[in-house]
């Protein structure tokens, strides 16, 4: 055998020998995206499971609260999506979604997760965690997380089926429909009002990949201020404004919720003077769970932006 022959072999061995190596090393990481996917997927149905039980009766079959005339909020929101490769690249994936005051996908984690645990002072959002006298525990928290961030609400119509046949469970009583005796949760640990919640809330989908959806951007790719747009509050159009820290309780439509015992805020029942709902806005109703809105952070213009809307304009 030639020397050049001995380096081919040799050559062709090395070669061989780095392909299988490549090829093991592919499989193991798609064998290890898998298994993390199975993970997930395992503990968005255990998520499933929990929100069947408890969370159903205020946020409703699909988690769409008050918009399926529960007295919940609705949590299942595009906002609060965390995609699959925020949760790969981590770091860069923030850096992606996270500029520009948007919420990045561990913000998004935290505002779910904080509200689960501590509740929501003020309103009927009950304390989950066992710290605070609630019945999940944080890896019952984490699970209930990861079924709202991965959005799979499939996964609780299923539950709901199994669940209701176990247990006989007729599923139009489940939903509350009554908040008289119902207690306003008070202050425990991280809180976040109205204001606070806006911008979780407002996020704009992730799949759509924009940066942030109230930013006009020129062909530079800079930011240009937005022109004025009528009134606004918190930086927003009100009737956008509305839709995010009003419709929770007051319906989309404007037309009130009934199993929260709000009122419907449209021209044809505001039949008092202005001041009356701007005092309204300004000290909430004691007893019930309207909140003080200058205790939320608003101004006095803001608050007459709100009042001239549900006064002056119809849905
Ligand atoms: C007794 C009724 C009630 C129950 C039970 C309940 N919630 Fe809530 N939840 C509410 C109300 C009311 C709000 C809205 C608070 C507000 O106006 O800011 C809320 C708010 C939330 C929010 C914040 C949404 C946002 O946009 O601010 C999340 C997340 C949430 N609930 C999840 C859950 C989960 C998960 C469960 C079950 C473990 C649950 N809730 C059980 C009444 C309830
Ligand atoms: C957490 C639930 C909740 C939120 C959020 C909320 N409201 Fe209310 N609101 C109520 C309830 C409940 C009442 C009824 C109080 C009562 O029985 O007097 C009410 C009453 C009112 C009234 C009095 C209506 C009347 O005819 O007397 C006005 C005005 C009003 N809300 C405006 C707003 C505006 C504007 C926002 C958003 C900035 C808002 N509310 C957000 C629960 C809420």
């Amino acid at each position: 055998m030639n020397t050049t022959k001995q380096i081919t072999i040799i050559l062709i061995l090395l070669l061989s020998v780095i392909g299988t190596c490549f090829g093991y090393s592919m499989a193991e990481s798609s064998r290890q995206k898998k298994e993390a996917e199975h993970l997930t997927e395992r503990n968005a149905e255990r998520g499933a499971r929990i929100y069947v039980n408890n969370c159903r009766s205020c946020h409703g079959h699909q988690g769409f609260g008050s918009e399926e005339g529960a007295i919940g909020a609705k949590i299942n929101s595009s906002a609060f999506l965390i995609l699959e490769e925020d949760n790969e690249y981590g770091a860069e994936a923030t850096s992606k979604f996270g500029s520009g005051g948007t919420p990045g996908y561990q913000d998004i984690r935290n505002f779910v997760r904080n509200t689960l645990r501590c509740g929501r002072a003020g309103t009927y959002m009950p304390a989950w965690s066992e710290e605070y006298g609630g019945t999940l525990s944080d890896t019952q928290i984490d699970q209930v997380v990861t079924l709202i961030t991965t959005g799979r609400w499939d996964l609780v119509a299923q539950e709901i089926i199994e669940h209701d046949e176990e247990n006989n469970t007729n599923p139009d009583e489940v939903i509350l429909k009554d908040p008289s005796g119902m207690a306003i949760i008070s202050e425990n640990c991280g809180q976040y009002n109205a204001v606070q919640a806006l911008k979780y809330r407002t996020r704009s989908d992730p799949r759509l990949n924009v940066v942030d959806g109230n930013e006009n951007k020129n062909e530079e790719n800079e930011v240009v201020t937005s022109v004025e747009m009528g009134p606004m509050v918190k930086g927003l159009p009100v009737e956008q404004f509305y839709a995010a820290a009003c419709a929770v309780c007051h319906g989309v439509d404007r037309k009130g919720v009934e199993a929260i015992g709000s009122l419907p805020l449209l021209p044809s029942y505001l039949t008092k003077e202005d001041n009356f709902y701007f005092e309204t806005l300004v000290n909430g109703r004691a007893g019930t769970v309207m909140p003080s809105w200058r205790a939320q952070g608003l101004s006095d213009d803001e608050m007459w932006n709100l009042v001239n809307f549900i006064k002056y304009t119809q849905p």
